[in-house]
């Protein structure tokens, strides 16, 4: 039976290296296969490390239109682009790895640069690493409400006997962070800004969490139930700059398009997420992670 690219839930990696490249306007489909094909030699798979494969929606459309599902769209701008936005950086393909070492890492992801010269070039590239105890750098816990592996397939894959069956829909943000502005915040100011406690993580009660937490905003009910992604954010770098790399799969699109208007003050509520004053995304991208088989079509041509 068709499988999920493992690597989508695949747990315990501290490493993770995220790369997104741009086809050549003239690259075929077999180019494409080709640069592909080059991350199965074995210079690249030796070390046990997870690559997740996933493509952008034109290129996906192109590759395997009837493993395209409809809802499969571009990423799109939100926000006011003279204030607090996330901006569209679409790419044509991403590819994430995640291991047991920043070298490991590294060696791959030069593998794998060079083997998709055959198709397109990097257009951003990416390591993180999982901050203490799974916490993004503002201090907080990252995770709490993430579905549990069990659940989060159902969450993730796109359902059986659908266009992109076992696929999944993805979503990257670079955000970059100002952490002198959070840490200026009293604790339990932050606290506020999040909507849980920051050493355990305990959900604020709706007497106090201010509608403008960040989990007031992301936590959506349609019908009655609760619209869930399933993320696998690391925070990423240096003292110049640092912050988080949101990365998220759903099997849904279009609950990152209503989770992102909360955020960004545009589902017409007059409410945001007070978490943008303190943090502001500087690429975002929506992919499409198609079923192993649907990755060995493009890879072998067939
Ligand atoms: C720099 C950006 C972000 C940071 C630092 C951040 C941080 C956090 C933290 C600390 C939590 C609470 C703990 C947890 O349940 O994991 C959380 C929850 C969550 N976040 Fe974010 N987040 C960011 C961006 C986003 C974006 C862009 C989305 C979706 C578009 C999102 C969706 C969610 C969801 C769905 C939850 C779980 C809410 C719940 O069920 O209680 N986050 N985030």
């Amino acid at each position: 039976m068709d499988a999920a690219q493992p690597g989508i839930f695949a747990q315990g990696a501290r490493h993770h290296y995220h790369l997104e490249f741009d086809l050549r306007p003239d690259a075929t489909p077999e180019d494409v296969g080709a640069a592909l094909a080059g991350l199965r030699e074995p210079a690249v798979t030796a070390g046990g490390a997870n690559v997740v494969v996933a493509f952008g929606p034109d290129v996906w459309r192109r590759l395997a239109p009837a493993d395209a599902p409809a809802a499969l769209h571009a990423f799109q701008p939100v926000g006011d682009p003279a204030g607090s936005h996330a901006p569209a950086t679409q790419h044509d393909i991403w590819i994430w790895i995640h291991g047991a070492g920043p070298d490991l890492e590294l060696d791959m992801a030069r593998q794998i640069v060079k083997s998709m010269k055959r198709a397109g070039s990097l257009a951003a590239e990416q390591p993180c690493f999982v901050y203490r105890d799974s916490r993004d750098l503002t201090g907080f816990i990252d995770g709490t409400e993430n579905p549990p592996v069990e659940e989060a397939v159902e969450v993730a894959l796109v359902p059986d006997a659908e266009a992109g069956a076992r696929g999944s829909f993805a979503m990257t943000m670079k955000w970059v962070h100002d952490l002198d502005a959070f840490h200026a915040l009293t604790q339990p100011q932050q606290e506020g800004v999040i909507g849980r406690t920051k050493e355990w993580s305990v959900e604020l009660g709706d007497d106090v969490k201010p509608p403008t937490a960040h989990i007031a905003r992301v936590v959506i009910e349609d019908d009655g139930e609760e619209l869930e992604i399933y993320r696998r954010s690391t925070p990423y770098g240096t003292v110049g700059e640092y912050g988080l790399y949101f990365v998220a799969f759903s099997a849904d699109p279009t609950r990152f398009d209503k989770m992102l208007a909360r955020m960004f003050g545009t589902a017409g509520d007059g409410l945001h997420d007070r978490l943008t004053e303190f943090t502001r995304p500087v690429s975002g991208s929506y992919y499409f992670a198609p079923s192993l088989d649907g990755l060995e079509h493009v890879i072998s041509g067939s």
